[in-house]
């Protein structure tokens, strides 16, 4: 009816009318008042590194464009005689950060819907500032939509030393009601070529990180999440765009990666243009999560991390970990002890006596922590399967009568830190808590509440259930005093969303629960700074810089097999420092593939990352235990450049049956050498030559084969020239399946 009534009165503002019908016509028709809007001086904004620069230019009615990301320039002010071409035709041409609305039809950053119903947001320059931190200087930008109020500072965060720019958006409702944000980017990045090969990744439980890559072709690529919970299990939010080429490189071309710091729905869209450009918009996902934002409050997006590199993928992932480590991670800048964690050696069955002799074995292998995994804990429904005690977290004192403090105690005896495992934003059904507190559960009314390992999710939106989740990890700590390490798990993604404490407010819920994690993990942090605390979710399912604030290492993946590791490693390497990746040696055959690998190859893998075990050690032989400790001792020698160095990948699992990978010091008088055949090759086919990298041509290294008695090199124990190895031939015996090499090179 009432869309009638609206066709009539436009009909009728056409018609020469008379009278009562001429009164409407009029109202109809009425004239509207255009906000007048500023014109301001054209201003170019360079965001530098040392090496890089983003060039933004505003000009005319406050229109911001990006005109550059790459190589520094001796001066972006050039860029104020540049014209991008494009305003007839696409909009208002490269918007820094594109809104719905304006002359804007592209895949806009934001989009906001007002109180009134309209979708406009045209946004305008207004000033800036530039101000130095040290190591960072910080851009901030303000924009202002004339018409409604709206503003929106875009600020960036430029890391000089590492090549890194940090961008986020802070959106503030400056009008009177509220509005609701439709899509809230972090960062929009303005790209110009004619060719963008894009890399990222994809996966599922135990085969994370697995690598994509595609020439993108015109319209629209998307990478996202809708999990929201174990949102990286499918895909990471992050990714590698190399410009005018269909071809990979480690070390050649211009390389631009991102990576979104966001634990939750996340949404990464690439919109290739017909005016040679790429548009890439990076934030939270907007899927089911328009957010409310009452007049005068601000919504701060995440993160996103940017970095540009013209010497390939290569530089690219090593100025993401050079800031990772320095300013990314929760302690990214320290060493981490190399563990026994119970779970894959005792599942849930386990005693004391269990556990005391698994430290004693972890002792005399050299190991410096034993981690106490599932299964500790739970009286009524004692957790002895995944079934049940979930969420039930007083100590199971029929399987420990002794208590924690006294495994812990005891590790701490043997020369061990002590480590336990919790997962304290998920219950099971069957357990108390379930029972207590059905409304802090993830539920929709009248909907099922659907399980995944027998499993439902706490509401974290909700302060009290953030309180308890806290609490949890306090009272774990209360156990006791020698308590070095928590493994904090969730098993489980989102479905059938809903939340008791929202209300009305449900588009508010993917958004709120990852803040109500992150406010639960600052408590943490300001609580426990010196507490190592893992962040495990199945594996490799919260793997983001988001979480890696608050946590020191994720368990990159629940596949053990050292040869799936391969590509799950490599994959992760490609965004993630090796210092967070936990990497352990499991026991054969493989508890997820059934595979039997020699366990010289399992270490080899393992120690390329932050070396752990995961079986039972009184089922080796005397002969693997030595091993184990050789491969241990040689470890701690060189670990520090696994942890610290930087990393150079020679060969890729996905382009040859090799997998080979270094960490140089950063003086380059150190480095350790990493090499896995993964195919059967004859004897001719297997003869590879490794080109070692970031050495120093000029440095004489001596090379020395770890862990073996006879070496596959012809020259181990010489001293060679970084030239020479570099360019000449580090040319190994390796072609049968399993076969792997580690070299350690020190300069003399
Ligand atoms: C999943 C983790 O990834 C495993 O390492 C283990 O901690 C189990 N959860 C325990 O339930």
């Amino acid at each position: 009816m009432k869309k009638v009534l609206i066709l009539v009165a436009a009909a009728l503002a056409v018609l020469p009318l008379g009278g009562a019908s001429r009164k409407k016509a009029v109202k109809a028709s009425k004239e509207q008042t255009v906000v007048a809007v500023p014109t301001v001086e054209k201003t170019v904004i360079p965001i530098s590194t040392d090496n890089t620069q983003m060039v933004l230019v505003a000009f005319g009615k406050g229109i911001l464009h990006t005109y550059h990301y790459g190589a520094k320039l001796t001066d972006p002010g050039e860029y104020a005689n540049f014209n991008s071409r494009m305003g007839s035709n696409n909009g208002d041409g490269p918007m820094t950060y594109p809104t719905q609305g304006g002359k804007y039809v592209s895949e806009p950053a934001l989009s906001v819907k007002y109180a009134d119903g309209y979708r406009n947001t045209e946004l305008c320059y207004v000033s800036h500032t530039q101000s130095v931190r040290g190591n960072v200087v910080k851009t901030e930008i303000q924009m202002k939509d004339y018409v409604t109020g709206l503003q929106v500072k875009l600020v960036y965060d430029a890391y000089q030393k590492e090549d890194v720019i940090l961008a986020h958006t802070e959106i503030t409702n400056g009008g009177k009601v509220p509005v609701e944000l439709e899509n809230y980017a972090s960062s929009s990045l303005f790209l110009r070529g004619d060719k963008f090969l894009l890399t990222h990744t994809y996966g599922d439980w135990g085969a994370e990180m697995q690598v994509d890559r595609e020439v993108l072709t015109h319209n629209m690529k998307v990478v996202e999440t809708k999990r929201g919970t174990q949102a990286t299990q499918w895909n990471n939010p992050a990714f590698m765009v190399s410009m005018d080429t269909d071809c990979f490189s480690e070390t050649e071309g211009e390389v631009i990666a991102g990576a979104l710091c966001w634990s939750g729905n996340f949404r990464l869209s690439f919109e290739k243009g017909v005016s040679h450009n790429l548009n890439i918009v990076a934030g939270i996902n907007p899927y089911s999560s328009e957010y409310p934002l009452g007049a005068g409050e601000t919504f701060v997006t995440p993160e996103m991390v940017w970095t540009f590199s013209a010497e390939g993928a290569g530089r690219a992932s090593r100025n993401i970990h050079s800031w990772a480590r320095h300013y990314g991670v929760y302690g990214g800048d320290q060493i981490k002890p190399a563990l026994l964690n119970s779970w894959e050696g005792a599942y849930f069955t386990f005693t004391t006596e269990t556990l005391l002799r698994m430290i004693d074995d972890a002792a005399s292998m050299g190991l410096e922590m034993f981690v106490l995994d599932d299964g500790w804990f739970a009286m009524d429904y004692p957790r002895d399967n995944d079934r049940q005690g979930l969420g039930d977290w007083e100590v199971n004192t029929r399987k420990l009568p002794e208590g924690i403090d006294y495994v812990a105690k005891y590790a701490h005896g043997k020369g061990l830190k002590f480590g336990i495992w919790i997962e304290p934003e998920m219950v099971n059904p069957k357990s108390n808590l379930a029972q207590a507190h059905p409304d802090w559960v993830v539920r929709s009314p009248g909907r099922e509440i659907y399980q995944h390992r027998n499993q439902w999710i706490l509401d974290l939106t909700n302060p009290e259930v953030q309180d308890f989740v806290f609490s949890i990890f306090d009272n774990t700590m209360q156990l006791s005093k020698d308590i070095d390490y928590i493994k904090f798990d969730s098993n489980r993604a989102i479905n059938n969303f809903g939340s008791d404490f929202l209300g009305k407010d449900q588009s508010r819920f993917y958004v709120d629960y990852v803040q109500g994690l992150y406010k639960v993990m600052q408590r943490v942090r300001e609580k426990y700074p010196d507490t190592i605390v893992q962040c495990c979710s199945s594996g490799g399912s919260r793997v983001d810089y988001g979480s890696l604030r608050y946590f020191d290492e994720f368990w990159t993946s629940d596949d053990t097999d050292a040869m799936e590791r391969v590509k799950i490693q490599y994959g992760t390497s490609l965004f993630y420092p090796a210092c967070t990746m936990a990497s352990h040696v499991s026991a054969v055959p493989n508890h997820q593939t059934g595979n039997v690998t020699p366990l010289k190859f399992r270490f080899d893998i393992a120690c390329a990352g932050r070396l752990g075990m995961e079986l039972q050690p009184k089922n080796l032989s005397a002969e693997e235990k030595a091993l184990a400790d050789r491969c241990i001792s040689s470890y701690k020698v060189w670990r520090d450049l696994v942890f610290q160095g930087d990393l150079y990948r020679i060969s890729s699992p996905y382009e040859s049956d090799y997998y080979a990978l270094m960490y140089v010091s950063e003086d380059k008088s150190r480095a350790v050498v990493f090499t896995y055949s993964t195919n059967y090759l004859n004897r001719a086919i297997g003869t590879k030559t490794f080109r070692l990298r970031g050495l120093d041509p000029q440095k004489k290294y001596k090379v020395s084969e770890q862990n073996v008695d006879t070496s596959v090199f012809s020259a181990n124990g010489k001293s060679l020239s970084g030239s020479y190895l570099m360019n000449g031939g580090f040319n190994l015996n390796l072609f049968k399946t399993f076969q792997s090499a580690v070299f350690y090179l020190e300069a003399e």
